[in-house]
């Protein structure tokens, strides 16, 4: 059987031709098969364009016809990804919306053999674009994380994400509302930053990190996505435990050694990298090298309706592109239950079920 990887096909700069893969079925079947825990994923980068236009049936200004949902999901740089992904949050509007949205990503991850994901909502978009209270949308998450996890026997637990480049005082909004909430609803999870690194480092949220950390949140930053290094020391210096990206590190040696010494988990998404252009080509992205030296990989979607890619796509681009074996994959599934925030029980658990996997 053969396959066309069209997740390869990155929006900017790379534009073909498609890749003509061979690909087993029982690899496919293996990928499946294998529990997993997605640790990079946007509520908001779940929504379809199918879903959009269902969402905004009931919103009287905002109806989408088929076409113009599809043209919400179209953008040619990382700025642009930005903007559409905004888009598509605009048009989450109710509880209601969040529950259908949050019930569907769950749908999806447990066909994919995701066990437990940790998923960022965009709270910072919300404040700041909406002027909205997020607690009643938050209900609506929370419903249907209660019927995924008793009914598609997934975990989910939520990380609140602030847009860093609308500054500290928005983000502090974003991580306190996650403090606050969190003595009644363990599943958030932790706190991070996301948007566009270019408009600012870490550093301002020094502080904010470290209250969000003495309130018992898990400390995630997206770092080194569109810029240098410096980007990954700087959510290092801050206290992040866990780097979304951290695509710009194999340029740095010494940081190379710091990530491997230290096994700070990455979550890697090379599909994301490739459609936004952070990434020129498949052959320059640094997943292999990062694995062969030995740090803490994960593969993640990142929002895999803007990316044309889920998890499963992820672990096989990992095989077909990046020659990973099986017994690789198992070890990058492993990876992503060890750098879970889950307990360490249920960690011991899965990684029990994934070692005796045929
Ligand atoms: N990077 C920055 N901001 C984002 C991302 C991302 O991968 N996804 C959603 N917002
Ligand atoms: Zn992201």
């Amino acid at each position: 059987m053969y396959r066309f990887v069209q997740a390869l096909c990155g929006a900017a700069g790379y534009t073909g031709p498609h890749h003509l893969v061979p690909c087993s079925v029982d690899f496919d079947s293996f990928i499946r098969r294998l529990p997993k825990a997605e640790l990079h994923l946007h509520l908001e980068g779940t929504v379809t364009p199918e879903t959009l236009v269902e969402l905004s049936a009931g919103q009287n200004s905002a109806a989408l016809g088929p076409e113009q949902a599809r043209a919400l999901f179209h953008y040619t740089d990382f700025s642009g990804f930005l903007l559409a992904f905004k888009a598509v949050t605009e048009h989450l509007r109710t509880p209601d919306d969040y529950e259908l949205a949050t019930w569907r990503m769950a749908q999806r991850l447990a066909h994919q053999g995701v066990v437990h994901a940790e998923v960022y909502v965009s709270v910072g978009v919300v404040y700041y674009w909406r002027r909205c209270e997020f607690e009643p949308l938050f209900l609506g998450m929370e419903r249907a994380r209660v019927r995924a996890e008793s009914e598609l026997g997934l975990s989910l637990y939520w990380i609140f994400d602030a847009v860093r480049h609308f500054g500290p005082d928005e983000a502090a909004r974003v991580f306190r509302k996650a403090a606050e909430l969190r003595p009644q609803f363990p599943s958030i999870i932790g706190i991070g930053i996301g948007g566009d690194e270019r408009r600012t480092g870490a550093e301002p949220f020094r502080s904010l990190y470290t209250e969000a950390r003495e309130a018992g949140l898990r400390l995630t930053a997206h770092a080194g996505e569109t810029v240098g290094p410096e980007g990954i020391w700087g959510a290092l210096n801050i206290g992040a435990e866990r780097l979304g990206h951290a695509l710009s590190a194999i340029h740095d040696p010494e940081l190379m050694g710091v990530l491997a010494e230290r096994q700070i988990p990455l979550e890697i998404c090379v599909s994301s990298n490739l459609r936004t252009g952070c990434c020129a080509r498949p052959e320059d992205h640094p997943l292999r090298r990062y694995f062969d030296a030995g740090l803490m990989v994960t593969l993640n979607s990142d929002d895999p309706a803007l990316f044309l890619s889920d998890l499963e796509d992820e672990y096989r681009i990992a095989q077909e592109c990046f020659a990973f074996t099986e017994e690789h994959l198992r070890e990058l599934a492993s990876n992503s239950i060890e750098a879970s925030f889950l307990p360490p029980e249920r960690k011991v658990e899965i990684l029990r079920r994934l070692e005796s996997l045929e």
